[in-house]
């Protein structure tokens, strides 16, 4: 799941153009990517560059051109999920976390006042044939509470998949995970949900997020988000940095001879591109390392 255009952007200082975000999104489904996070129906006070998620909807590349390409935008509660529906949005994540202090500090509610919100979007969804992939945040430590029980992020992926996600993708928000701690973390979650349902959403705030993917895919996991050039980072957890990079990723899975049906050449060509429109170079070491060839 490319999660740059959302993850990646959404903690951005300076506006980004619409122009530019679908740009973005054009560039990463040419590179192959075949799941991409494209907006938040958010509130616009909370998350002001997601604000253009009904323009984002609208100008998305055509199914005639990338017929294979998903595009997923985050719902918090009823009223986002309506607008993101009208929009024509075929995906929804709803997000919750296992910490409290972050579920109230991202969406202004206990965890279990969230799971409660959540009830109709999943209602909702069914009726329309809409798919819903779930979020837990701060699998692993939280900005606020300190470090989380494997126990409690298993609690909440459980009562999200009773509800009917998809897919529970398992958020290291902070960056805090090293492979022993998310391991842990990922024994106590297969006990109540099968490993082909989970993702890990890992962010490399302390550069351990690649060791985690690979942690991760030898646990027997098979789907992980990432940010092009390794954008990114959640404006309510102070301090955390981008997700694990999209180009990182795909030349680790190239070395081990897992197909990802991207190319990586694009993808670096892209990730130079966005860095270039936000004025840096590419937070990926792969990019960097092929940039300079
Ligand atoms: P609230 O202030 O408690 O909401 O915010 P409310 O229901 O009291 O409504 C207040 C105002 O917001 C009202 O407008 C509503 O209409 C409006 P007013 O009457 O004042 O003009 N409102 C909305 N507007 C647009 N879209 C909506 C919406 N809902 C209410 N959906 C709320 C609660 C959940 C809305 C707010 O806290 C929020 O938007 N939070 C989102 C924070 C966010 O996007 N964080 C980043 C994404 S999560 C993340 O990055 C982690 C992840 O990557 C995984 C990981 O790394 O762990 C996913
Ligand atoms: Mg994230």
């Amino acid at each position: 799941m490319e999660v740059g255009p959302r993850d990646g952007l959404q903690n951005e200082k300076e506006v980004v153009s619409t122009a530019t975000k679908l740009e973005l999104i054009e560039r990463l489904a040419k590179a192959g990517l075949q799941d991409i996070e494209a907006a938040s129906f958010v509130s616009p006070k909370w998350v002001p560059q997601m604000a253009d998620h009904a323009e984002i909807m609208a100008g998305l590349p055509s199914a005639e051109r990338y017929p294979n390409v998903n595009y997923s935008v985050l719902t918090p509660n009823l009223k986002g999920f309506e607008a993101a529906a009208a929009a024509g949005a075929r995906e929804v994540a709803v997000f919750a976390a296992a910490s409290e202090g972050f579920s109230q500090k991202n969406i202004n509610c206990s965890i279990a006042e969230s799971l409660e919100r959540f009830v109709p979007i999943f209602e909702a969804a069914k009726q329309q044939g809409i798919r819903v992939r779930g979020y837990v945040s701060c699998v692993v430590a939280c900005p606020y509470d300190g470090p989380v029980a494997p126990e409690k992020v298993a609690q909440v992926a459980a009562r999200l998949l009773e509800l009917g996600s998809y897919e529970i993708s398992l958020g290291d928000t902070i960056g805090a995970g090293t492979p022993a701690s998310v391991l842990r973390m990922l024994e106590a979650v297969e006990r109540v949900a099968p490993v082909r349902k989970l993702a890990g959403h890992y962010h490399d705030t302390y550069g351990m997020a690649v060791a985690n993917v690979y942690a991760s895919y030898q646990f027997g996991l098979r789907s992980f988000d990432s940010s092009i050039a390794g954008l990114g980072g959640c404006p309510y957890a102070k301090g955390a940095t981008g997700n694990v990079a999209t180009e990182d990723l795909v030349y680790l899975f190239n070395g081990l001879g897992v197909q990802t049906g991207v190319d990586l050449d694009a993808l670096v060509d892209c990730a130079d591109w966005i860095s270039g429109m936000l004025g840096r170079a590419p937070n990926s070491r792969v990019s960097r390392a092929m940039l300079a060839k």
